[in-house]
């Protein structure tokens, strides 16, 4: 797996040792968020012998990368990637280089390894602002609005090229606004709650936009129905939660949680940031047998119990 320090990656890496699977995690521990938080999150696992940890990026790792004698690798969890939309504005090459440069090393890698199973974690955000909703995954994602999507997209799409080419069974899965126990930081249900609690003021962006948010554990049940799942080439499936919610009502169910009310300062909607998602998952409950389960309440209340003790 790589980015197993990361906020889904961490999650999954959780379930995944937890129901007896052994894992590889890659991870470089870079800088774009807390160090200390990505330590954090995977400390409880450093001396299982179940979990080997590479703290490498994956562009370095060797392409004919050796396991150990007894070890083959089955399958690839692809979760390493310069993540959040506004960064990718400010730094596209770093964003090219680790999003598609990344995602080409890991599919050659797989490649190498002869995996039996290659899953992409991809995101929303290739559906831009045309695409009808619900999002459905036969969408043409040809006008993605910030390099962030554009780089998600290209992965996919590298995905695709090598499901063909080399009879890797590729399943690419398309994450909705995730949340829970160890956000990111750059993203909104950690800077509403941070600034909320903290009685500090927080940008309020465009005019209410919304958001399909996700719970990570709905998140990690999706990815594990998927490792159950091999397609018989490449298949695509969305986890959202279905039933988006508008900003002012996210917000108001972060300050119920709280206690406390927050201090807005509306802006304009920046640049490569979409309106709307909204997932169409019937293809997902149909084939995956997979349904999104924690309703925003008890999310939040999650997020909010994690918040008061972790280590940043
Ligand atoms: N969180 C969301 O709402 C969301 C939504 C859609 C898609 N995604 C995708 O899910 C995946 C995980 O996202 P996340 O929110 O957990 O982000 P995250 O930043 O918490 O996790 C990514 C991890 O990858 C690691 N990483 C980054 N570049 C690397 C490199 N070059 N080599 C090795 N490791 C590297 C980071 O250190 C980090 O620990 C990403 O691919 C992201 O694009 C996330």
């Amino acid at each position: 797996m790589t980015g197993c320090a990361g906020f889904i990656g961490s999650n999954l890496l959780d379930r995944l040792l937890a129901d007896g699977y052994r894992v590889i995690g890659v991870d470089d521990f870079n800088d774009y968020y807390s160090p200390i938080q990505k330590r954090s999150n995977i400390a409880r696992h450093l001396n299982d012998n179940n979990f080997t940890l590479i703290k490498s990026d994956i562009s370095r790792l060797p392409r004919r990368y050796a396991p150990r004698n007894d070890e083959t690798i089955n399958i690839v969890i692809h979760l390493a990637a310069r993540a959040g939309v506004r960064a990718s504005i400010k730094e596209p090459l770093l964003y090219q280089k680790v999003n598609v440069g990344g995602t080409l090393k890991m599919l050659e890698l797989a490649k190498e390894l002869k995996v039996k199973h290659f899953i992409f974690g991809s995101s929303s955000s290739v559906y831009g602002n045309n695409t009808p909703v619900p999002f459905r995954e036969d969408a043409a994602c040809d006008q993605p609005i910030s390099p962030y999507a554009a780089t998600k997209r290209s992965g996919e799409l590298l995905c695709f090229a090598y499901s063909h080419l080399y009879k890797i069974p590729t399943t690419v899965l398309r994450f909705f606004t995730v949340y829970g126990p160890r956000n990111r930081p750059d993203m909104a249900a950690f800077k509403f709650m941070d600034s909320i609690a903290n009685e500090k003021p927080v940008d309020f962006y465009g005019q209410d936009t919304s958001r399909d948010y996700t719970y990570v554990d709905d998140i990690v049940n999706g990815i594990l129905a998927a490792i159950n799942f091999i397609p018989d080439n490449f298949d695509i499936f969305n986890l959202g939660n279905s039933s988006p919610t508008k900003l002012s009502e996210f917000i108001n169910t972060i300050e119920e949680v709280v206690g406390k009310k927050a201090i807005l300062v509306k802006k304009e909607l920046p640049q490569g940031d979409v309106q709307t998602t909204f997932a169409d998952i019937s293809k997902a409950e149909k084939i995956l047998k997979w349904k999104p389960k924690v309703n925003l309440k008890t999310g939040i209340e999650e997020l909010w119990k994690w918040y008061k003790m972790a280590d940043r």
